[in-house]
């Protein structure tokens, strides 16, 4: 106290009362009934009652009744000497009617033979709630992490110690809690090789501690996984830690992956199906201009040189027709093939294409019949085989493998496929095998890794123009050995089988007919217009919709239009045909197109209202469709 008072003044009982009345913690007297014998002022700040009225009460008045039953207890221990000291956590309601928690201390006090308590107690309400905040927030960010799709790691800055992992975490890497805790990624080889680890080291110094959106790729326990992972320096207990946040995104950069191979296809068709277009017109013109020349002309000397040029049109016809094929905009004539049939049909050939260091060996599993172009898939066999050949220069075995396999309607596949049956047809082989880099550009035109002259780099654009075109898809994986397997997956054809069309040959004769051809490319107009005069048929021509209806409103009757598919400014042919031939049940059409698969939208060639002829074509390849459209019309119109 004050200088000239050195010791406190024990023998002034005055000074006790006082300093009791003062206090702010509550000082009571209890008697051992828990009546309230003395209570200082305090009481009116706990509970927001006078002292005068307290002392009409029981310590039990405001108390929360959860709790009377453990005081009354405590109060008996303490009256009847059981116990010396006791303190405990009590709730009372104060006058407005909120609880306080409050923290009692107690002691017997006995006079005149009687026993009283007296209590010290103090208002722990703010604590109590803050304890109560904490814990609800303790149990939240557990939450969160335990229920995060993200994965969390905290690990000791100065040794790289996993302090804690979450859930998620551990589900992603393969490992148990207690394999991970208290070791470093190093031991359990996340990084992979240290380059790896180091340069994430080096950017989170860089970084000042931090990194935002960082990608790397780590290998655990469950293999290898693509993370986009951030990073925070926090210091805990007065010791850095690094806290990792990241998301797997292994699988999306998968999706993105095939979605961009996927976008590159699509455009790579675009272009080499416009070239092969433009290509098979002016082919049409190059090759129905030499026709003429060479029949028209007595001059062996001419005549020579006319073949020449329709043989070097027809090399160029077959490769915009591999173009096509890529493009899938090939014809397609697809009936019920059994892929068993196909195998042991071309194996002949295929023997005889294979050195005798070759074996050719054939398993089949039980499988339905796919509707696809029978002479098409033969065609992707032989390249397939080709290439199992070209990957291994000093002989080996090929596998042809067939069966079948059902595309779930689940979300996730590797086949770019609408869910169903599919009839598949592999090859495998034990060369070289693909590496990543190559199996990514195989499919693209012209991608060859052969020599100059070995390979044009079409075998397997064709394969898988064609397989698309169909409603499959193909992939390419690593053979048992470490070589190749490349699969066709191709639609189960239905059960009712759809069989492909006979193909009657006709005399490449004309007739009598009118024909009326409908082209917008003049040269082309021309010869055609030239080999159907030739051939003995009546010809009439039209540039464009306008004058073809001019024609068909004339006089003359019309025994056959043929129309081009693709007319600049206009319909296309096959709406025009349509449109022309209602009303004219005795006119028969022909379709002639660049694009011969294009005609009507449906990819694999079916619905027109007329067969379609591809550019270019030869007088007799002309002339027999026009003789067996002829006669289709002559046949009874309904039955
Ligand atoms: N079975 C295989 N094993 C290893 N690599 C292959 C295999 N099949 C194809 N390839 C690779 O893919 C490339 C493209 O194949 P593709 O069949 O399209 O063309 P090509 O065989 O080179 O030429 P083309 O088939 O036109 O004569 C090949 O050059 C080769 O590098
Ligand atoms: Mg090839």
């Amino acid at each position: 106290m004050s200088a000239d008072s050195p010791s406190p003044p024990f023998e002034d009982p005055a000074f006790f009362r006082q300093a009791v009345e003062l206090g702010l913690d509550v000082v009571l007297l209890l008697n051992g009934e828990g009546r309230i014998v003395y209570e200082n002022p305090a009481i009116e700040r706990l509970l927001g009652y006078p002292v005068e009225q307290r002392l009409q009460m029981s310590a039990f008045d405001l108390m929360h009744p959860d709790d009377m039953p453990a005081v009354r207890e405590a109060l008996g221990r303490v009256v009847s000497g059981a116990v010396d000291a006791l303190t405990m956590e009590v709730r009372f309601q104060h006058r407005d009617g909120d609880w306080r928690h409050i923290e009692a201390a107690t002691r017997p006090w006995v006079r005149g033979g009687e026993t009283f308590v007296l209590v010290n107690v103090r208002d722990v309400t703010d604590r109590h709630r803050s304890t109560q905040a904490l814990a609800r927030s303790n149990e939240l960010l557990g939450k969160m992490l335990r229920s995060s799709r993200n994965i969390v790691s905290l690990t000791r800055a100065a040794n790289g110690e996993f302090v804690e992992v979450n859930d998620e975490w551990l589900r992603v890497s393969g490992y148990r809690r207690d394999e991970v805790i208290g070791r470093t990624a190093d031991e359990l080889g996340i990084w992979g090789d240290a380059p790896n680890r180091e340069r994430l080291l080096r950017d989170i110094r860089a970084g000042g501690g931090r990194l935002r959106d960082y990608e790397i790729r780590t290998y655990p326990r469950a293999g290898a996984v693509e993370f986009v992972i951030n990073v925070e320096t926090l210091d805990l207990d007065g010791e850095p830690h690094i806290l990792m946040t990241g998301t797997d995104v292994t699988e999306s950069r998968k999706v993105e992956a095939q979605l961009r191979q996927a976008q590159k296809m699509e455009a790579l068709g675009h272009l080499t199906g416009g070239v092969a277009h433009d290509f098979n017109n002016l082919l049409s013109v190059v090759m129905g201009n030499a026709e003429l020349l060479r029949d028209a002309s007595g001059d062996e000397r001419l005549v020579r040189l006319a073949e020449t040029i329709i043989e070097a049109a027809d090399r160029g016809a077959a490769l915009t027709a591999q173009l096509l094929a890529f493009s899938r905009r090939q014809t397609l004539a697809p009936s019920a093939v059994g892929l068993e049939d196909v195998v042991s049909a071309m194996m002949p050939l295929l023997q005889s294409t294979l050195p005798p260091s070759f074996r050719v060996e054939v398993e089949h599993a039980a499988a339905w019949p796919a509707l696809v172009d029978r002479s098409q898939l033969e065609n992707a066999l032989l390249n397939l085989v080709l290439n199992a050949r070209d990957a291994m220069p000093d002989g080996g075995r090929v596998v042809i493998g067939t069966g079948g396999v059902q595309v779930a309607p689940d979300t996730h596949r590797t086949l770019d496929v609408a869910p169903g049956d599919y009839a598949f047809l592999a090859v495998t082989d034990s060369g070289t095998g693909m590496p990543e880099e190559i199996r990514a550009r195989a499919f693209d035109p012209f991608f060859t890794t052969k020599a100059p002259g070995r390979g044009t780099g079409l075998g397997l654009s064709m394969v898988y123009g064609f397989v698309r075109q169909s409603g499959g898809d193909v992939t390419i994986g690593d053979g048992p050995g470490g070589g190749t397997v490349v699969t066709l997956y191709l639609p189960r054809a239905s059960d009712t089988g759809d069989d492909g069309a006979g193909d009657a040959e006709a005399e490449p004769t004309g007739g009598p007919e009118t024909i009326v051809v409908l082209e917008d490319e003049p040269a082309i107009l021309e010869v055609v217009r030239r080999m159907l005069a030739d051939l003995g048929y009546r010809v009439l021509t039209a540039a464009d919709e306008a004058a073809l209806e001019q024609v068909l409103a004339g006089e003359e009757a019309v025994d056959l239009l043929i129309s081009d598919v693709m007319l600049t400014g206009s319909r296309r042919g096959p709406e025009i045909v349509r449109a022309a031939q209602t009303g004219r049940p005795g006119m028969a059409a022909l379709l002639i197109s660049g694009f011969p698969a294009d005609g009507a939208g449906d990819a694999a060639g079916r619905d027109l209202p007329a067969p379609i002829l591809a550019k270019p074509f030869t007088r007799q390849a002309l002339a027999r469709e026009v003789r067996a459209a002829l006669r289709r019309r002559r046949r009874p119109a309904a039955s």
